[in-house]
């Protein structure tokens, strides 16, 4: 038997003035596009804002349902209008924030593991890494890519 390890890593930022310009406009669509979250169950808006290779941004947010499960996240909702209307066009960064009642929350805003397997799908789709920024109003995590937000993650050439 031998005991393996895995290390992962993330940046870390107070607020979104320390982020670098790029990132921190790309909360800022991502606060946006959380006002039109549609709901009304969770009182939870969550937006999100995906950065194309060639700088055209596409934004989501999430929009729930009576019947729960048929509702869908910020995260896949802003991804996937991306990937269905650019299909060509690489991620290269998403961003994602939530409302409550009140506020920004204190975050950073953790995505679903549905979400995550999604963002590792276009990864895999375009052969790059996407950088991933959760923002929170006491706290922002920035990961490099996927694998440090899902190790292990199904794909299907590595089944072992
Ligand atoms: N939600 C997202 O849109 N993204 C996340 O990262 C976490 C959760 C949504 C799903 C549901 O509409 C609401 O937030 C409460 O879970």
């Amino acid at each position: 038997m031998k005991q393996a390890e895995f290390n992962f890593s993330y940046e870390t930022y107070n607020n979104t003035e320390e982020l670098p310009t790029t990132d921190s406009k790309l909360v800022e669509k991502a606060i946006d596009a959380a006002k039109n979250a549609y709901a009304p169950y969770s009182e939870f808006n969550v937006g999100a804002a995906v950065l194309l290779e060639d700088d055209k941004i596409v934004m989501g947010n999430n929009q729930e349902n009576a019947a729960y499960p048929s509702g869908l996240c910020a995260e896949r909702v802003a991804l996937f209008y991306a990937n269905a209307t650019y299909p060509d066009v690489a991620v290269k960064t998403l961003a994602v924030t939530a409302t409550n009642l009140e506020s920004i929350v204190d975050g950073p805003v953790k995505p679903c593991g549905s979400c995550r397997q999604a963002l590792a799908e276009a990864e895999y789709r375009f052969g790059k890494p996407i950088r991933i920024i959760l923002d929170g109003k006491k706290k922002i995590h920035v990961f490099d890519g996927i694998k440090d937000l899902l190790p292990f993650a199904f794909k299907p050439e590595s089944p072992g």
